[in-house]
């Protein structure tokens, strides 16, 4: 059995983030999201909002589990096969490959990288949201759930 934990901020869900979990359903028998807690910016959704868009996306096929901790001590409470994690553009390597050493040097987990699909390469939380509160269109960037959470803020 072998399981992949994806772990991120998720703040909000991407089609990127769904595309590259999909495609780990297919490599792994079982995937965990694991949706950090308190990332370093104050999120926009909840955590248990970010775990709800999550179980609405997936309907049962991954598990949803929250953290607040080490990365490596939540793979090796799930029994972690391997962390899985998205790769855009040159700046997501520089940022992944140090992450990616730190917790191999901890614990031994190993990280793989899928690719982005290449209509999601621009696509991060942190541009939807910006886009998002300037009024702009971000309807083909988040899955139809999300739209609706945005909505829902009322922010713009
Ligand atoms: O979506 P993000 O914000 O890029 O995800 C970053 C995340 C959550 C994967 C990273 O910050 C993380 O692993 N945080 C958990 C705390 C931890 O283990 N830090 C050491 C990482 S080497």
């Amino acid at each position: 059995m072998t399981t992949a934990l994806c772990p991120g901020s998720f703040d909000p869900p991407t089609l990127g983030h769904v595309d590259v979990l999909h495609r780990a359903l297919h490599i792994f028998d079982k995937v965990v999201v694991g949706v950090v807690a308190n990332p370093s910016k104050a999120p926009l959704f909840s955590l248990e909002e970010r775990a709800a868009l999550f179980a609405d996306l997936f309907d049962g096929q991954i598990e949803v589990v929250g953290f607040d901790g080490l990365l490596v001590d939540l793979a090796a409470d799930l029994g972690a096969t391997a962390l899985v994690k998205g790769l855009r553009e040159g700046a997501d390597w520089e940022y992944e490959i140090g992450m990616a050493h730190m917790n191999r040097h901890l614990t031994g987990i190993e990280t793989v990288f899928l690719p982005t699909a290449a209509e999601y390469r621009f696509v991060s939380s942190s541009l939807v949201k910006e886009v998002w509160r300037l009024g702009g269109d971000v309807a083909a960037l988040v899955p139809e759930p999300v739209m609706t959470a945005l909505a829902a803020k009322q922010e713009p």
